[in-house]
């Protein structure tokens, strides 16, 4: 056998190189309420460069990498100490000192927590790498763990990637999908639907941001509309009742664009975040199904001394806590997606009040001579907006509607 040049043996273990692991592979462990290493596959042995018997009771940081920032093992701790599941990119060190990213999926159990991995493929870890630099980078200059987790929430939340629980449903989403089309694998009904219906209010978000800028275009209507009567003296009264009823009609539908988009309880939000919460356990329960699978099937996958009917059972248990938590989301997402019918409802009307509002606009405008004019440049300016605005909510009624039909066939699957 020809012996390795020198060379490039050492590049090879340098601690800049990456070890390698197939997208295909999962990793397993599971931890004591402390994070101490009671059980693991052989494919985190592997990777990790260990024998059992030394991850055996090892507590998990064995495997931490210096490029980690605090702040993100505080968050994490943080959600699995409140219950929580967590989701999370993770740079581990080897044994030899190489480096290895995963996206772990950390899940409370009884009595301790369960680590299940796979190798992220997608360009978000491009972006959590970034932030990850920064927080280290502040955290080396004595930023608290606890300040620096909430840098990370910050800087998420720059990068248009929203609150945690949000980011960490589209990362398992994500990297979930990108892993079975390059391993030909189908994505399954349960999280199709999920994916589906957080297109769709990806898109809501997307017409209804349009619909405020469109409205935002007439606020200054009712004044020039005031300006027009004013001039115009006794004959300016209907246009000047005109503009009254449209400041009022304005202002009750700008009230209805807060209500439904701002702050963290709006309805927009509601749905939006029942909807991520589903997406994020429909793939987390697909995770541990698969997992589950290499337990029961692949019986090289585990080092002698696990007990694999014990772990599958603890597996099995959390999947089903998964399959009774998605089936809580669905309900929310079922009823918030009611609650939105009706506010669309809602804002419905006050569009067909603008449009009775132009319509008697139109027929001063007719009526009058000269000044009629410049009441016909705000009838164009109207038809221009409103139309906008027509064409935005009929769309978020159908993004709806693609909601609400996806909640159905989820009903009959779960
Ligand atoms: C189930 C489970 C899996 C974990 N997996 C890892 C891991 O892969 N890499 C890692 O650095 N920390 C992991 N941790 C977190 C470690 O316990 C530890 O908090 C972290 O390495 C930071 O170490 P420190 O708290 O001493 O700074 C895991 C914790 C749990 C509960």
């Amino acid at each position: 056998m020809t012996e390795l040049n020198p060379q490039f043996a050492a590049e090879a273990k340098a601690t800049t190189s990456e070890a390698q692991f197939q997208l295909s592979e999962l990793f397993y462990s599971r931890t004591d309420d402390r994070g101490v290493i009671e059980a693991g596959n052989s494919v985190f042995l592997r990777v990790a460069g260990f024998e059992w018997d030394e991850l055996r009771s090892a507590p998990h940081k064995i495997v931490r990498h210096p490029d980690m920032p605090k702040g993100l093992f505080y968050l994490a701790w943080e959600q699995l100490k409140a219950g929580n599941t967590v989701a999370a990119y993770v740079k581990n060190k080897r044994k030899d000192g190489r480096f290895y990213w995963v996206l772990a999926l950390m899940s409370p159990i009884e009595g301790g927590y369960i680590s299940t991995r796979i190798k992220p493929s997608s360009d978000m870890l491009q972006t959590v790498t970034e932030i990850y630099q920064e927080m280290l980078a502040e955290e080396e200059k004595g930023m608290s763990p606890q300040a620096s987790a909430d840098l990370l929430l910050e800087k998420l939340n720059e990068r248009g990637l929203g609150t945690y629980p949000s980011f960490q449903a589209a990362a398992i989403a994500t990297e979930f999908e990108m892993r079975a089309r390059s391993l030909g694998r189908p994505i399954d009904q349960l999280q199709k639907r999920f994916l589906d219906m957080s297109r769709a209010i990806a898109q809501v978000e997307t017409e209804t941001t349009e619909m405020t800028e469109a409205f935002k275009a007439i606020r200054t209507v009712p004044m020039n509309m005031r300006i027009i009567a004013s001039r115009l003296e006794n004959a300016g009264g209907p246009i000047s009742a005109i503009s009254v009823n449209y400041s009022q009609m304005l202002e009750e539908m700008s009230t209805w664009v807060s209500t439904f988009v701002d702050g963290d309880a709006c309805v927009f939000a509601r749905i939006r975040d029942a909807i991520l919460q589903g997406q994020f356990l429909g793939f987390a329960m697909a995770l541990e199904q698969e997992m589950i699978e290499l337990l029961r099937n692949n019986v090289n996958d585990f080092p002698e001394e696990i007990d694999r009917e014990a772990e599958t059972k603890v597996l099995d248990k959390l999947r089903e806590k998964y399959l009774e938590q998605t089936a809580e989301a669905l309900s929310s997402v079922e009823n918030e997606a009611k609650r939105f019918g009706r506010s669309v409802l809602d804002m419905k009307r006050y569009v067909t009040g603008l449009s009775s509002t132009r319509m008697m606009c139109k027929i001063e405008s007719a009526s009058l001579s000269n000044s009629g004019t410049a009441l016909s440049g705000i009838v164009d300016q109207l038809d221009d907006c409103q139309n906008e605005i027509e064409q935005r909510l009929a769309r978020i009624v159908e993004l709806n509607s693609v909601i609400q039909g996806n909640t159905s066939m989820l009903r009959s699957l779960i």
